[in-house]
């Protein structure tokens, strides 16, 4: 499998807190069955003011550290602001492995005023968002079925966290995580990882879940679609 939002990386933001648990991270990755992982740590403004060279400092630091044959990329999981466009082209907001998909977070209590504005900017860039999981955005939760549909039509890619799934975000989560696989509105699962523990590198059990509910069409959402976004090819 091949999870690409993972907060593997220590001291840089709310994920591994030492090297010693980004290493065990990347372990139980693994074991897990994940044979490449995007480092994505937060760039949010304020909070987390990451940029692209430090990222990449500490993946290559991480690729030393580690003992299994694990690929390691990199990325970010990046707060939507008004100058996306101008930080990725000036080289301090890296896209996933360099290719033409960013990983793009929304608030969490609303769509933030020229939202669409935004992607069709990222888009006349080259750049494909891949959006983390909206069901994690319970604001959606009574228009799931049209705001999805909606994303997908502007040519956004949807991407689940595998604990939504699991039941690791409460039940309204995995309620809307269910319907929304059930519905097609979602190309790609991933761990969104940031801890050994409470939110582990393991994308296994939604593996199942989802093999229960589609069958085989489970492949395309941890193997085939994430595998064309760390190769920068198009979905569907
Ligand atoms: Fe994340």
């Amino acid at each position: 499998m091949i999870d690409i939002h993972a907060h593997i990386l220590p001291f840089i933001d709310d994920g591994a807190v030492s090297w010693e648990e980004a290493v065990e991270m990347c372990n139980m990755a693994y074991d897990d069955g994940i044979r490449a992982i995007v480092a994505t740590p937060h760039i949010m403004d304020g909070l987390y003011p990451n940029k692209k060279n430090d990222i990449v400092k500490k993946v290559e630091e991480l690729r030393e550290r580690i003992e299994v044959p694990l690929s390691i990329l990199w990325g970010a999981d990046v707060r939507v602001s008004a100058d996306l466009v101008s930080r990725i082209k000036a080289g301090t907001i890296p896209t996933i492995n360099d290719k033409n998909y960013l990983l793009l977070e929304l608030p969490f209590d609303r769509v933030p005023p020229n939202f669409e504005t935004l992607i069709f900017d990222l888009q006349m860039n080259g750049i494909t968002p891949v959006l983390t999981h909206p069901e994690r955005c319970l604001w959606i939760k009574g228009n799931l079925k049209p705001i999805l549909s909606r994303f997908i039509e502007l040519g956004i890619i949807i991407q689940m966290n595998a604990g939504s799934l699991t039941g690791a975000f409460g039940k309204e989560v995995k309620a809307m995580a269910f319907e929304m696989v059930r519905s097609g509105l979602v190309h790609v699962v991933a761990s969104d990882c940031h801890s050994t523990k409470d939110r582990p590198p393991v994308l296994s059990s939604a593996m199942t879940i989802l093999e229960s509910m589609i069958g085989i069409n489970y492949k395309k959402l941890v193997y085939d679609n994430p595998g064309k976004i760390i190769e920068g090819l198009p979905i569907n």
